[in-house]
């Protein structure tokens, strides 16, 4: 089937509200809430969401040869091997049992990445921040900041309700998908089932500048070792910590080969900038993979790469080149926050962040 030409990026697919400064101040200061509350509790601070990591991975990024123009773009405009770190997390801002399943996140830092770079992006990385499910819960920022309001308030105090709503929500998310509906908000509350984040595919949910176009990216696990872990549910029971336990143990001895893939915008109103809740139909705009990343086995828990990876970097979507800029409102709230977040961290824990290079 044909589909329409790539929509060329402007900077008028992008529109702004007029209050957006004051919803970041907003999200900072609810912020705050939980990275207090989670620091004064560990004695160490932690990301403000996706808190918890359950796998560090070092692999490598191979761009493909041949792509024609309109993929050639940005980071994938030449061929070349790039090394890469990964961060497998799940989205609670506290570090919780993993019997309270929680969507999956995954994020990977490309080192050493030529070209001119995004404001105030240090180093030479390209950070790619996504979570395993094509669509985001909250349409602005506005609506984001309302659910992460009630987030704070039960950081730390909730964790047997969490439990408990959880198994309730899994129900109810495998109901409804028995009658083929994922649904998005049970998902981010806490219902998404147990499975092993080795075999899940991870989107980035709101798009990016993509050089000349504009994008959505996605990363698809390919290799048979990592296609044979989709779906596999992980036994959490009386095992906090069981994901991080499955993946060191999963890792030890396979080879994880995962495509990265870019969903070009090819029309502004069905695959729309400013709203993260719509997904792009993959009929009008499918997916097509521009690079292979590449895990050998390794200790995915090695105490030299938590400390590398979960305590002196930060990921984030500003994190990168110009041709590749963070489009839409929800990204656009992204910049501040996350620049918050990780000072925070560098603050009390009194640990340096800053970008890799190989
Ligand atoms: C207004 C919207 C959003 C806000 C305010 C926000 C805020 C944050 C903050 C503050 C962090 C912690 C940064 C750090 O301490 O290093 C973070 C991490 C993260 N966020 Fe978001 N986020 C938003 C939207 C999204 C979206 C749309 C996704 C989906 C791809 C996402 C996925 C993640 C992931 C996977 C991490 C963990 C990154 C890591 O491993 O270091 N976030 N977010």
């Amino acid at each position: 089937m044909s589909v329409n030409t790539p929509v060329l990026y402007t900077p008028q697919v992008e529109s702004f509200e007029d209050d957006e400064h004051k919803t970041v101040s907003e999200l900072n200061e609810t912020f705050d809430v939980i990275l207090t509350k989670t620091a004064e509790d560990y004695g160490h601070a932690v990301r403000s969401v996706h808190a918890k990591a359950h796998g560090i991975l070092e692999g490598t990024m191979a761009v493909r040869s041949g792509l024609p123009l309109e993929l050639s773009q940005g980071l994938f405009a030449k061929p070349g091997t790039y090394k890469v770190f990964m961060r497998i997390s799940t989205n609670a801002g506290d570090i919780l049992p993993d019997a309270i399943s929680l969507p999956r996140g995954l994020a990977i830092k490309v080192t050493d990445v030529p070209g001119a770079r995004l404001p105030d992006a240090a180093g030479t990385t390209q950070d790619f921040v996504m979570v395993n499910g094509p669509v985001f819960q909250a349409k602005t920022s506005k609506k984001f900041l309302g659910s992460l309001k009630m987030l704070a308030k039960t950081t730390d105090r909730m964790e047997g309700t969490k439990e408990v709503l959880s198994d309730v929500l899994q129900s109810v998310n495998t109901a409804l998908e028995a009658v083929g509906v994922s649904s998005p908000t049970v998902q981010s509350l806490g219902g998404a089932p147990d499975s092993d984040p080795l075999g899940e595919t991870y989107y980035s949910v709101t798009p990016f500048r993509y050089g000349d176009y504009i994008a959505k990216f996605s990363i698809r696990p390919v290799s048979r070792e990592l296609t044979e872990l989709t779906g596999k549910e992980i036994d959490t029971k009386d095992q906090p910590d069981a994901i991080r336990d499955t993946v060191q143990a999963e890792m030890q001895h396979l080879t994880g080969e995962w495509e990265f893939c870019v969903q070009l915008c090819r029309d502004l109103k069905k695959q729309p900038i400013e709203d993260p809740t719509t997904q792009w139909d993959e009929t009008d705009a499918p997916f097509v993979a521009v690079a292979t990343i590449r895990a050998e086995p390794q200790d995915s828990w090695s105490e030299a790469n938590v400390l590398k990876v979960d305590e002196q970097m930060r990921f984030s979507v500003w994190t990168g080149l110009a041709a590749h800029e963070p489009l839409g409102n929800i990204n656009r709230a992204r910049k501040a926050t996350y620049e918050h977040s990780a000072k925070f961290r560098e603050r009390f824990n009194r640990c340096p962040i800053h970008e890799p290079s190989s």
